[in-house]
Formats: C-alpha cells, sequence, structure tokens
C-alpha cells in the first residue's frame, strides 16, 4: 500500500486544473433557437404532462415515463429496453439531456425535439401517427389552452397533423431541458478547490480521490468524458460489441449520420423555428466515413451509478464491469487508428474499486421533483 500515503496528498496544480475543468456545476441550458416553446413556462407544462401522459401512445398503455423512468435516473434498469419488441438499444437517463447536440447512442437526430419524434412513432415504442397526437392535443382542453399559448395563436388555427406533432415533441424538448441535475459530491469538491478551501477539500473521500487520479491521468477516461458534464458530445468506439446477433449489426454513428441527413425534421427542414438556420450548421457539415461504424456516443457519466446496465447495448451489468472492461480491453478489438487514446489500463483490484468510488461521486446529492402534475391548468392568453 506504498502508494496510499502519496495519494492522499494535496492536488497537483495540474490536477486542480483538470478538476476545474469539470465545472461548474450546473451549466446553464441555452435557448434552443429551432424551438420556439425552448424556455417557455406553457410548453414546458405541457411537455411535462405529456411525458407521463400514456394517451399519446395508440394503445394507451405506454409513455416516455414508462422507459424514462424518475426513480432509476430517468432510464429502466433493463439491458436493453422492452416496447411492443425487445428494443435493440439501452435506455440511456435523461438527466442533463439538453447539454447534449446529437441524440440518440448513433446520433440519429440533431435535436432534442426531433428526437422525441422517434419514440413517438416508432411502432415498438408508442406507435402514434400524425392524426393521433393531433387528435391527443386536440381533445384535452388544457393541452389545447397550454399549445396555444406556448406556440402561437396562428399555428393553432390551422395546422397540420404534422405541424401537432412537432409541436408535442417541442413541448416534450421544452421540458426534458428543465431536467437539471443538482450538485454532486465531485462538485462541492470542485467548488471548495476553487475557494482553496484545505479542510473543505480534505472531506472528499480518500477512495474516490485516488480514482479521480486515474480518471484525469493515466486513465485518459476525461479525454472523452470531458467537461462539466463529462461528455465531449462526438463519438467513439471502446470495443463493445455491436453483433446484434443473425448476421444484424448496429452500425452505430454511420448509421445515425444517414438518418439525420435524410431525416426531414432535421434542423435544414421546414419544421426548425430557426430561420436563420445558423443551428443546422452541424447537421449540414456532418459527413461519414468508415470510422463511423461502430461508433456510439460518449455517454455523460453524471448520476451514471444510477442507470445500470451500462454500454448501448446494456452488455455491462456493473460499473466495476465498466472499469474492468477498460483496464483488459484488447487492443485487437478496437478496429481503428483514431482510438489509439484507449490502451488497458491493467488496474489492481483496489485501484478499480477507487475509479468506481470517484464514479459514484458524480451522483447527484438530491434531484429536482420531476412528477406529472396531477392535471394541468391553463389561463388562455390573448
Ligand atoms: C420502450 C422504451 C422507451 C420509451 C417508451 C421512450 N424511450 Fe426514450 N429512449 C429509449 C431508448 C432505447 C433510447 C436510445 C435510442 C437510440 O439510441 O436509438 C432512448 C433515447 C432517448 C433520448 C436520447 C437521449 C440521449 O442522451 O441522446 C431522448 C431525448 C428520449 N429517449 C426521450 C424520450 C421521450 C420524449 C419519449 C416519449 C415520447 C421516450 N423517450 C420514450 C427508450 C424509450
Ligand atoms: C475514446 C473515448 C473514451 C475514453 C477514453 C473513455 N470512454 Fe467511457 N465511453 C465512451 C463511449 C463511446 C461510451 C459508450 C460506448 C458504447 O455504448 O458502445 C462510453 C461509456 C462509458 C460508461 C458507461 C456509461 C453508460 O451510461 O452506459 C462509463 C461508466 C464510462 N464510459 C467510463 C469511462 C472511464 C472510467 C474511462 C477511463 C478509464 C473512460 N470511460 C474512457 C468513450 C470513452
Amino acid at each position: 500500500m506504498a502508494g496510499v500515503a502519496a495519494d492522499d496528498s494535496a492536488f497537483s496544480s495540474a490536477e486542480k486544473q483538470a478538476i476545474a475543468r469539470h465545472g461548474p456545476w450546473p451549466q446553464p441550458v441555452l435557448r434552443d433557437p429551432s424551438n420556439r416553446g425552448s424556455g417557455n413556462a406553457d410548453a414546458i407544462a405541457l411537455g411535462r404532462a405529456l411525458f407521463f401522459d400514456a394517451r399519446l401512445s395508440v394503445k394507451g398503455d405506454m409513455a416516455c415515463a414508462t422507459c424514462h423512468q424518475p426513480a432509476r435516473g430517468l432510464a429502466d434498469g433493463r439491458d436493453r429496453a422492452q416496447g411492443r419488441e425487445r428494443l435493440d438499444r439501452n435506455t440511456p437517463g435523461l438527466w442533463n439531456v439538453g447539454l447534449a447536440h446529437w441524440f440518440g447512442w448513433d446520433g440519429a437526430a440533431d435535436s432534442l425535439w426531433s428526437f422525441a419524434l422517434r419514440p413517438i412513432l416508432n411502432s415498438l415504442e408508442l406507435g402514434a401517427t400524425p392524426a393521433h397526437v393531433a387528435k391527443v392535443l386536440g381533445g384535452d382542453p388544457a393541452y389545447a389552452c397550454l399549445r396555444r399559448n406556448a406556440f402561437g395563436k396562428a399555428a393553432a388555427t390551422k395546422a397540420s397533423d404534422d405541424q401537432m406533432m412537432v409541436d408535442a415533441a417541442k413541448a416534450l424538448a421544452a421540458f426534458m431541458e428543465t431536467l437539471n441535475s443538482g450538485k454532486s459530491p465531485f462538485d462541492e469538491l470542485h467548488d471548495v478547490l476553487a475557494r482553496g478551501d484545505a479542510a473543505a477539500v480534505a472531506q472528499y473521500p480518500a477512495d474516490a480521490r485516488r480514482g479521480l487520479r486515474i480518471f484525469a491521468g493515466r486513465g485518459n477516461c476525461a479525454v472523452c468524458h470531458f467537461g462539466p458534464n463529462f461528455s465531449n458530445g462526438e463519438f467513439h468506439e471502446i470495443g463493445i460489441p455491436y453483433l446484434l446477433g443473425a448476421g444484424r449489426v448496429d452500425a452505430g454513428r454511420q448509421g445515425g449520420i444517414k438518418a439525420v441527413r435524410a431525416d426531414k425534421f432535421n434542423l435544414l427542414g421546414a419544421f426548425s423555428d430557426d430561420a436563420s438556420r445558423a443551428s443546422g450548421s452541424r447537421t449540414r457539415h456532418v459527413t461519414e466515413n468508415h470510422a463511423n461504424f461502430g461508433q456510439f456516443k460518449v455517454p455523460s457519466l453524471r448520476n451514471v451509478e444510477l442507470t445500470a446496465p451500462y454500454m448501448h447495448n446494456g452488455k455491462l451489468a456493473t460499473l466495476r464491469d465498466v472499469v474492468h472492461h477498460y483496464s483488459e480491453l484488447s487492443e485487437d478489438r478496437l478496429h481503428q487508428d483514431g482510438e489509439a487514446l484507449l490502451k488497458p489500463l491493467r488496474l489492481t483490484d483496489a485501484e478499480a474499486d477507487d475509479l468506481v468510488a470517484f464514479l459514484r461521486t458524480l451522483t447527484s446529492r438530491q434531484f429536482p421533483a420531476v412528477a406529472p402534475p396531477l392535471k394541468p391548468t391553463c389561463e388562455p392568453r390573448k
């Protein structure tokens, strides 16, 4: 245990800089110019109600919250999601999702609202049609009133079914933008280090401190799990098998790029509220190359403790299994040169425990309530 005493010593200035880059927290979610409802109180109220409303599904039995459960970090605890049938991918938690710029494990959507259309329409999920969503929105007086307040009178009188469905998705997005998780023990460390309060720094557990040193140092984790939200927002391949069995593969980012470019609801299309289309510049410039095959989005690590099992296909059951993966990973599995960042770390058992202890300090101490309103109310605005 020779290393322990040294590891318990004060953080070096390089380590302090590394820690500083993961804050401050919370980060503001900027208004989304492609969504007129972004930041609007009535849109948020409508989105919150819809998130929990099973009437949105064609059989009236499934809502967003069926899979994105508040008690499970807004995920579902399953390896792969269970809709009408088992889906191919794991349900991600939605805390802080408003800070991302690509959505889905493969980034098949370029806005939060256009992503929300996928589960609404997917026959294995809510299985709705635009006409069904239009009926739900139009048929509930509180919903109709909130929608009119949020998206304007003109839209309310002569909207197509597609437009009604997009408004529902934009309201859902406005709600999801408010899912900011509160401070974690790691953020408290960040803040007291910035203030130079040595006594308070000592409150951060010793095992997590050693794990943090691995994370920010030789583990190279922070290269991809970068910044305040512990994600660079981009796509990498880390050697998780993407065979779906029976000759089917999950092409990951490669399929996501194809999908986002072909999507009529993308940020370059007619349904974006950003007249300048400036918010679509990533979409305009994204190009496919063979390295994208098998890449998946770098997930945020905030509240990761709550959303086991892990990875795009839920193949790793625990955080210890994830750490083991990075510790023992076989370099032949990584099919592309770009990921030279990843080397098997060959951690000892004690080091692996430390890294897990660090990851657990990214769990928020408390969460804002995400419960549905019993019945949303609405005062029509002029
Ligand atoms: C049957 C389970 C299920 C239901 C119901 C469901 N989701 Fe999901 N959700 C998933 C899965 C699985 C993924 C990952 C999909 C992918 O990458 O292709 C996901 C991904 C997401 C993401 C992307 C998160 C990220 O970090 O990129 C958002 C946003 C989201 N869902 C919102 C919603 C909304 C809004 C609804 C309701 C309209 C909904 N979901 C209904 C299972 C579900
Ligand atoms: C080259 C970029 C890269 C590096 C370096 C990296 N990761 Fe990841 N990480 C990813 C990607 C991409 C995924 C998702 C992969 C997938 O699902 O196929 C991921 C997934 C995870 C997950 C699962 C999260 C979830 O919600 O499923 C954890 C935990 C994690 N990484 C921790 C770490 C730790 C700890 C390190 C350092 C030892 C590290 N990562 C280094 C890119 C990286």
